[in-house]
């Protein structure tokens, strides 16, 4: 069986949505400590739906096609439903990872509410803050 499932390597190659916004409503950026791999992602947010949003990752593959397919998934969405976005759902949408780049996709779930967070934040919109721990749990990680 391949290590990579097919829409791994197609997201890999072919990223949808990389660059960045400039007059993004909400920007968050998380790092692997172990890795060093870094992600980016833009929002742009009208009307409490994510209208836009882009990645900037400085990572490995797997790192790139979990931003490429979280970016797709959450463009379109209301804040609240991009705020349930986790990590298993993105690598299930991914067809799956192999378990020790689990933890990339973590980072896309990550950087997703480190921009929501930032979003509200500008808007003063009020949250609970227990919603985004303040460490991100992929620094963590113990998986390499
Ligand atoms: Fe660092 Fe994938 S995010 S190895």
């Amino acid at each position: 069986m391949a290590l990579y499932s097919e829409k791994v390597m197609d997201h890999f190659l072919h990223p949808r949505n990389v660059g960045v916004i400039e007059d993004a409503d909400g920007v968050g950026e998380v790092g692997n400590a172990k890795c060093g791999d870094i992600m980016k992602i833009f929002l742009k947010i009208d009307g409490g739906i994510v209208t836009d949003a882009k990645f900037s990752t400085f990572g490995c593959g797997s790192a790139i096609a979990s931003s490429s397919m979280a970016t797709e998934m959450i463009k379109g969405q209301p804040v609240e439903k991009v705020m349930e976005l986790t990590n298993k759902a993105v690598v299930e949408a991914l067809d799956g990872l192999p378990a020790y780049k689990l933890h990339c996709s973590v980072l896309a779930e990550e950087a997703v509410k480190a921009a929501l967070k930032d979003y509200f934040d500008k808007n003063s919109i009020p949250y609970d803050p227990a919603q985004f721990p303040d460490a991100p749990s992929c620094a963590s990680c113990e998986m390499h």
